[in-house]
């Protein structure tokens, strides 16, 4: 029996017993073992924290010089003397450790959030794993957090999993929900992903800091096409309704969120998107979202942009590059077994 053959077999009896989705969702929440690898990680960050912190290290130094009389306490206190020195020489690169751990177990795309994402807004689920590459790749570059950058990016746009079809990459070709809807109704939907998805990411014990991405990756810019089209029917419509809650970018992680969101969603827009073609889609990107004010709070210099403008274009053009034509694929018909003309009779 061939592929197709067994294919069509299985479709059939699917058809006839079709499973229990929602037993299926049951078995698969109780043999996650996510939930219980992001309390374990949030354990072993609150201890890391503890135990990397010098005044810590310092306080035991104190109590041994108290308690522990002698040869073996001085040994000792010179011990938590030395690792509090070390502790505090290299604060500053081992301060994200702590950090670190929590993001890892938000990393994992087999967490709630994500399974949902990647069955139910596939579309979204794309953007996101390509928009975080880039993100990650352009935080490192500068020195900021790129386990946070990606993770953040991971959850931005979470809030479509309550309307998925209502966003363009989810939408199959011809069928757009919004051709029936008045624009300040799509653009309430729209601008409606922010909360869904910080409401989604505190029910599923999302942390705060990966929270700012939700709130921040749109800042309070304008729905600009709805917009557009309200404008055409009525020149006085309030611009604010239109907008999107914000607030604008306050770390730099979350503000090269935002550009990466932008230049990786223009640059899949793009009919034909030649290196040059990239570079001119991320520049203008990132210099518009300079001259709106949306970086205004970011802690992100200008040297450090035109860094994250070189990551963007690098990252952008390996993902969009050229590919050879395959030559058309041979026709099921022509591949199948002949039949046995006895049988058929
Ligand atoms: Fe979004
Ligand atoms: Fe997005």
């Amino acid at each position: 029996m061939n592929l197709w053959q067994r294919l069509s077999e299985r479709d059939a009896a699917d058809e006839a017993d079709p499973p229990d989705r929602n037993k299926r969702d049951d078995a698969v929440a109780r043999t996650s073992f996510a939930p219980r690898l992001d309390v374990i990680l949030e354990i072993a960050a609150v201890t890391a924290r503890i135990l990397l912190d010098p005044r810590v290290t310092f306080a035991l130094a104190i109590a041994v010089v108290i308690l522990v009389p002698g040869r073996v306490g001085e040994l000792i206190t010179a011990f938590f003397v030395a690792v509090g020195a070390l502790l505090v020489y290299r604060a500053r690169q081992w301060r994200r450790i702590p950090d670190h751990i929590r993001w890892l177990a938000w990393a994992d795309l087999n967490m709630p959030l994500m399974r949902r994402l990647s069955l139910e807004a596939p579309g979204t689920y794309a953007h996101t794993i390509a928009m975080a590459n880039l993100t990650e790749a352009a935080c490192n570059a500068i020195g900021a957090d790129g386990l946070l950058g990606r993770v953040g990016s991971y959850y931005h746009d979470v809030g479509k999993l309550r309307k998925p079809q209502h966003f363009v990459e989810n939408q199959p070709r011809g069928r757009n929900p919004h051709d029936k809807l008045k624009p300040a109704t799509s653009a309430a939907i729209i601008r409606s992903h922010v909360r869904d998805g910080i409401e989604l990411a505190k029910e599923n014990g999302v942390p705060r800091p990966i929270r700012a991405f939700i709130a921040e990756h749109h800042g309070t810019l304008p729905i600009a096409y709805f917009l557009a089209k309200a404008r055409e029917r009525d020149d006085s419509v309030n611009a604010n309704e239109y907008s999107y809650p914000g607030p604008i970018p306050q770390s730099a992680e979350t503000a090269i969120c935002m550009l990466a969101d932008a230049a990786e969603a223009k640059v899949r827009a793009l009919a034909d998107p030649t290196p040059v073609a990239i570079r001119t889609m991320v520049e203008a990107t990132i210099a518009q979202r300079m001259e709106e004010g949306q970086l205004a709070d970011a802690p992100i210099t200008l040297r450090q942009l035109s860094i994250v403008r070189e990551q963007f274009v690098r990252i952008l053009t390996g993902m969009f590059h050229g590919r050879i034509e395959y030559p058309s694929p041979v026709r099921p018909m022509a591949i199948a077994p002949k039949r046995d003309s006895r049988a058929s009779a």
